[in-house]
């Protein structure tokens, strides 16, 4: 495996509240939390923290607000080894915060978000990270910025054209919230991308098998469609492949399900990038993810990384 390239992950970050009660209620109640704790959150950085666990080494970009839970998140990264030389302080706007209720019964949770004004990443500040000095993988997750993104899409097009294939930047971005619709218009940049459930639903797609040969046809030439479909596992595709399905490892007890989703997508690029091939990558996305379900956060995955050991770069 090499250890000098590092894996990018572009996008979002804020505080996850999270309050445990037994089960959801069903009316107005004053039902107490069985437990509480907040953490750092956010698809890409959530995504981030799981490579860097499995033992790659990882770097974050994004926006940080300048008040105590920003300086707080960046610490955590830093805590978990990933890198924030790159990351933008603001003074504009506030740290966004989530309220998440997790239920103890069935695992599953509900999110409310709050942005408080943080602005979104630019371009420029993305131009500031030297593509020439240690990248191996580029992630982004889906942001309504779209503009933005397809500039550093390009910038990195430009930066692989003067590159022997091995020294390429490989580049996945996440497609999740159907928020974002103008997301579609970015399918053909990334090397692999990661369509939701929900996204998929949203388009009449109503399998991961259905999703990944509807998308097999619009990513670029050569790219790669996964889609994640929660208890049922995962898919992929290339455009002349077969349909890649892999069942879901499913727990025997849920506690935690908030960022499965972050960990099937890091889990998937960590083995790609140590040179798994696409099957065995999705098979290994879920078995990581499945067992993110039955722990609390995500520090308990460490184990995993040895599966990545003796893997080759490269691919
Ligand atoms: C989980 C997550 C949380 C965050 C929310 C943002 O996938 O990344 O950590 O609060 O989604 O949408």
């Amino acid at each position: 495996m090499d250890t000098s390239r590092r894996i990018l992950c572009v996008g979002f970050t804020c505080i996850d509240m999270v309050s445990v009660v037994k089960s959801y209620p069903e009316e107005d109640t004053d039902q107490r939390c069985t437990d509480y704790y907040w953490q750092r959150g956010g698809n890409a950085s959530n995504s981030s923290t799981v490579i860097s666990i499995l033992g790659l080494p990882a770097e974050y970009l994004g926006v940080l607000a300048d008040d105590n839970e920003g300086r707080w998140l960046r610490s955590d990264f830093e805590r978990q080894g990933v890198n924030t030389d790159h990351c933008v302080t603001s003074d504009v706007g506030n740290c966004p915060v989530t309220s998440t209720i997790t239920s103890e019964e069935t695992g599953t949770r509900t999110i409310v978000f709050t942005e408080r004004g943080l602005p979104e990443l630019t371009f420029e500040a993305f131009d500031k990270v030297d593509l020439s000095s240690d990248y191996t993988w580029i992630h982004f997750e889906g942001r309504p910025t779209t503009d933005e993104l397809r500039k550093m899409f390009q910038k990195i097009k430009k930066h692989n054209e003067s590159r022997e294939p091995l020294h390429r930047i490989k580049t996945s971005m996440e497609i999740e919230k159907v928020i974002f619709p103008e997301l579609e218009t970015l399918v053909s940049w990334p090397d692999y991308v990661f369509f939701s459930k929900e996204w998929s639903r949203s388009k009449g797609l109503t399998s991961k098998e259905t999703s990944v040969d509807f998308y097999s046809k619009k990513v670029k030439p050569g790219g790669v469609a996964i889609c994640a479909w929660g208890e049922d596992g995962a898919a992929g595709k290339t455009v002349d492949g077969d349909v890649i399905s892999i069942k879901a490892c499913l727990q025997t007890r849920v506690i935690d399900t908030l960022g499965c989703g972050d960990t099937f997508v890091g889990s998937v690029i960590a083995a790609l990038s140590s040179g798994k091939v696409l099957r065995d990558a999705i098979q290994f996305g879920c078995q990581v993810a499945g067992a993110k379900c039955a722990i609390k956060g995500f520090t308990d995955l460490r184990q995993f990384g040895s599966v990545l050991k003796g893997s080759i770069t490269g691919s």
